[in-house]
C-alpha cells in the first residue's frame, strides 16, 4: 500500500509513543517515509530497533527511545534524548496503550483499573507534558492522541479502558481549546478492529470475519489505515482542524 504524501511534513521532528510495533509503529514508518524525523518510543528496545532499522532501510530519519510513558522521569529523559539527537518535536502521537482485553466489571480490582487508567489516559497526560514547553517556544505543532471505539460507545473491552478512551476525547478537546491560541492543533484518533500482528495472532480467522461483517467497509482496519489518518492530523492539509475525534472504523460510527 502506498502512503500519502504531505510536502510539510518534509524535515519535522516527530515523537510517536506505542511506535515498537502496531499502529505506531505504522504511523512511525508513515511519517519517516514522508521526511519526517522520528524518535520511536516503547519498552521493548527490540521491538523499537526493528522500527529503526525499517525506517533506515526505506531512508528515513528515526531514533529508538526506550520509556514507559506512566512515568514522568522516563518521558522527562526522552524529551533531553530527543532534544539532543533531533531537536525540538513540533509533532506528538501519543499512541501508547492497550489495556482493552475484556474483564467484568466485579473481577477489575482497584489495582488493575488504575494500572489501565495510568497506561490508557495518564500517559497520554503525560506524554504532552512532557513536549508541550518546546512545541509552544517552537510556535506550535500538532499533537494527535488515541482513544478508541470502545471510548465512543459501550463495547467488550473492559470498562476502566473505556472510560480512559473517552477520557482522552475530552482531554483532546479541552487541550485543543486551550492550545490553539498557541498554534497547536490536538486531534484524536478512535479506531475500531484494527488488525495488528497482536490481533491477528490472537483472533481465530472465524472472529476476524465476523467482526469484519460488522463493519459497513466489510473488513477490519489495517495499521496503516490508522497511520493515514494520523499524517493527515499531523500535516497542515488539516491545518483548520483541531479538537475532533476522528473514527477510523470502517463506517461503524455511532456518535
Ligand atoms: N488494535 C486496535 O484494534 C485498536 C483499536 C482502538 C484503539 N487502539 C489503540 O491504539 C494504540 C496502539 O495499539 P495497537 O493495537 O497498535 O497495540 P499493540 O500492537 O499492542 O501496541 C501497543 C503499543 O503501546 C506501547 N505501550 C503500551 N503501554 C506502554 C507503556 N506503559 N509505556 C510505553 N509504551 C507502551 C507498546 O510498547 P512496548 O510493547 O514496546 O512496551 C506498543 O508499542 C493503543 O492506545 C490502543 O488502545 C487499538
Amino acid at each position: 500500500m502506498s502512503i500519502a504524501r504531505y510536502a510539510d511534513l518534509q524535515g519535522r521532528i516527530a515523537v510517536v509513543t506505542g511506535g515498537s510495533r502496531g499502529i505506531g509503529a505504522a504511523t512511525a514508518l508513515a511519517l519517516a517515509s514522508n521526511g519526517a524525523r522520528v524518535a520511536v518510543v516503547g519498552r521493548d528496545k527490540d521491538a523499537l530497533d526493528a522500527v529503526v532499522a525499517a525506517v533506515r532501510a526505506d531512508g528515513g530519519t528515526a531514533i529508538p527511545a526506550v520509556a514507559d510513558v506512566t512515568s514522568e522521569d522516563q518521558l522527562a529523559h526522552v524529551r533531553e534524548l530527543v532534544q539532543g539527537e533531533l531537536g525540538t518535536p513540533t509533532l506528538l502521537a501519543a499512541f501508547a496503550g492497550g489495556l482493552g482485553a475484556p474483564r467484568p466489571t466485579v473481577e477489575l480490582d482497584a489495582a488493575r483499573w488504575r494500572e489501565i487508567l495510568d497506561t490508557d489516559l495518564t500517559s497520554v497526560f503525560l506524554t504532552i507534558q512532557a513536549f508541550l514547553p518546546g512545541m509552544a517556544a517552537s510556535g506550535g505543532g500538532s499533537i494527535v492522541t488515541m482513544s478508541s471505539s470502545a471510548g465512543r460507545q459501550p463495547s467488550r473491552a473492559n470498562a476502566a479502558y473505556g472510560a480512559a478512551k473517552a477520557g482522552v476525547v475530552m482531554l483532546t478537546r479541552h487541550l485543543a481549546a486551550e492550545l490553539g491560541p498557541q498554534g497547536i492543533r490536538v486531534n484524536c484518533l478512535a479506531p475500531s478492529s484494527i488488525r495488528t500482528e497482536k490481533v491477528a495472532a490472537r483472533m481465530p480467522p472465524e472472529t476476524q470475519q465476523a467482526v469484519a461483517a460488522q463493519h459497513p467497509l466489510g473488513r477490519l482496519g489495517t495499521p496503516e489505515d490508522v497511520a493515514e489518518a494520523a499524517l493527515f492530523l499531523c500535516s497542515e492539509a488539516s491545518g483548520w482542524l483541531s479538537g475532533l475525534t476522528v473514527d477510523v472504523a470502517g463506517g461503524r460510527v455511532t456518535n
